[in-house]
């Protein structure tokens, strides 16, 4: 088969502004939206953000059905309810006020609701689920993200937990991307401190992985352009945005944790967040993420402070940043100069810096904000030991649409040995 010879990029629209939440009624009358469904979760409905939402749906004369079960590290059950609630109360239009846990079940009440399927697998990535096309277009949805992390916003992707098989799995496709994503950087200044450093160290992984991800020339081409994954690999345009947000990461991100009131910091965070999603959203991201579905969806007792204490769960980004290190020791080799261009713009100082240790310099500044944002020391830290390995490796393999983007391939052997690397990281 060829090689692929082009990329594309595709993005949600974006407003960004403080405020600007209030516009979202009036955008929905212009869409036609007369009757709308609200996502959110238990703890943010009561909040300033969801209350903005309703009070200008209120205003524009629409409708609102709220909805405020979703499940924070959403799973396959909690999809189901959602989509069953939804499905019993039809709407012509979804807004999602929350995380990336409200921003995908909406993603995915948006399509279960347009096109319901024989098989709740149906739509899901393959070798998981059948990997089917979206069959046409989705409801308007509009994102209204209250972390600064997942980019969940930009993206045609939505994730959840699947039970029956202990490993985190996804829907992929354009037509799930929001319609439009209102960026108001007012509605971060509440999140608990843990919850502002594991959604921003997901903004900084989203961006070194799709740095670092293979060219986008290294993959097939596709028998027809919609065949063409979001997924495509690093590439000209992705790049931009992924150094862009690393920079910002490098100036911001500890200042926005430490200071809830760093104005400043606050709103560079949310636009960080946006622009790693459009770089991830069109090139990918690869091992840290492959590897955290296990780390997340096996976790049998480790309760994160800042976060509901209603079920065991390591918040999402934590479980990625705490294979990040490991994994850009191990993948330098197959490109130091992006892996030391992805130090330099998250701060490190690479003058002087060999080839060959490339991969130890982005792990050292990578692990540096890990101590600094007070994230557990390790694997070990929130209960795994090497016991563990074998079933943390099995629950990687079938994460092929991401691992297979890593710019040096991964066996179960090599696997094994990143999480035994990542068990302790300082
Ligand atoms: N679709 C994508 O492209 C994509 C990318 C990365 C991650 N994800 C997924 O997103 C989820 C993680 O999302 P997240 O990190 O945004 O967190 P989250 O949505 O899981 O929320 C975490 C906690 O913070 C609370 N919270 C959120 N905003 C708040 C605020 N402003 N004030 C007070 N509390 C607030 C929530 O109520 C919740 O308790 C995971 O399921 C992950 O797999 C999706
Ligand atoms: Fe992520």
């Amino acid at each position: 088969m060829a090689d692929e010879y082009a990329f594309e990029m595709a993005a949600s629209s974006l407003r960004f502004g403080a405020g600007v939440t209030r516009e979202v009624g009036s955008d929905l009358a212009d869409l036609g939206v007369r009757r709308v469904l609200v996502v959110t979760d238990p703890n943010l409905v009561a909040r300033a953000p969801v209350q903005a939402v309703l009070e200008s749906l209120h205003a524009a004369g629409i409708e609102a059905v709220l909805f405020d079960q979703v499940r924070v590290e959403p799973t396959d059950l909690s999809f189901k309810a959602a989509i069953a609630f939804a499905t019993a109360r039809p709407t012509d239009g979804i807004v999602a006020v929350g995380g990336g846990s409200v921003i995908d079940t909406a993603k995915a009440v948006n399509l279960y609701t347009s096109y319901p399927p024989a098989d709740f697998l149906d739509y899901v990535n393959a070798p998981i689920g059948k990997a089917l096309p979206v069959p046409g277009p989705l409801k308007p949805l509009i994102a209204v993200p209250t972390t600064a992390g997942t980019g969940s916003e930009t993206t045609g992707v939505s994730i959840f937990d699947f039970t029956g098989m202990h490993a985190k799995t996804g829907i992929a496709s354009r037509r799930l991307k929001p319609t439009l994503g209102l960026l108001d950087p007012d509605h971060t200044r509440t999140m608990p401190p843990q919850v502002a450093a594991s959604s921003g160290l997901d903004i900084l992984s989203h961006a070194v992985e799709s740095f670092t991800a293979i060219p986008y020339s290294s993959r097939p081409r596709p028998e027809r352009p919609a065949l063409r994954p979001a997924y495509q690999g690093a590439n000209p345009i992705s790049d931009i945005w992924s150094l862009q947000a690393l920079r910002i990461v490098a100036a911001c991100l500890v200042r926005a944790v430490d200071d809830p009131d760093d104005d400043e910091a606050r709103a560079q965070m949310m636009l960080a967040a946006s622009y790693a999603g459009v770089g991830f959203g069109n090139a990918g991201v690869h091992l840290p993420h492959g590897m955290s579905y296990p780390v997340s969806a096996q976790v049998t007792h480790y309760r994160a402070p800042g976060y509901p204490a209603d079920h065991p769960m390591v918040p999402h980004g934590v479980s990625v940043i705490l294979n990040a290190p490991a994994v850009f020791r191990f993948t330098a080799a197959a490109n130091p100069a992006r892996h030391l261009q992805a130090a330099a713009a998250l701060g490190a100082d690479v003058a002087r810096v060999h080839e060959a240790d490339a991969g130890r310099v982005l792990a050292d500044r990578i692990t540096w904000f890990m101590q600094r944002l007070g994230v557990p020391n390790g694997l070990a830290a929130i209960g795994y030991s090497r016991a563990d390995i074998p079933r943390l490796v099995e629950g990687t393999l079938p994460q092929h649409r991401v691992t297979r983007l890593s710019p040096r391939p991964a066996e179960p052997d090599q696997l094994a040995a990143l999480f035994e690397d990542a068990m302790v990281a300082w």
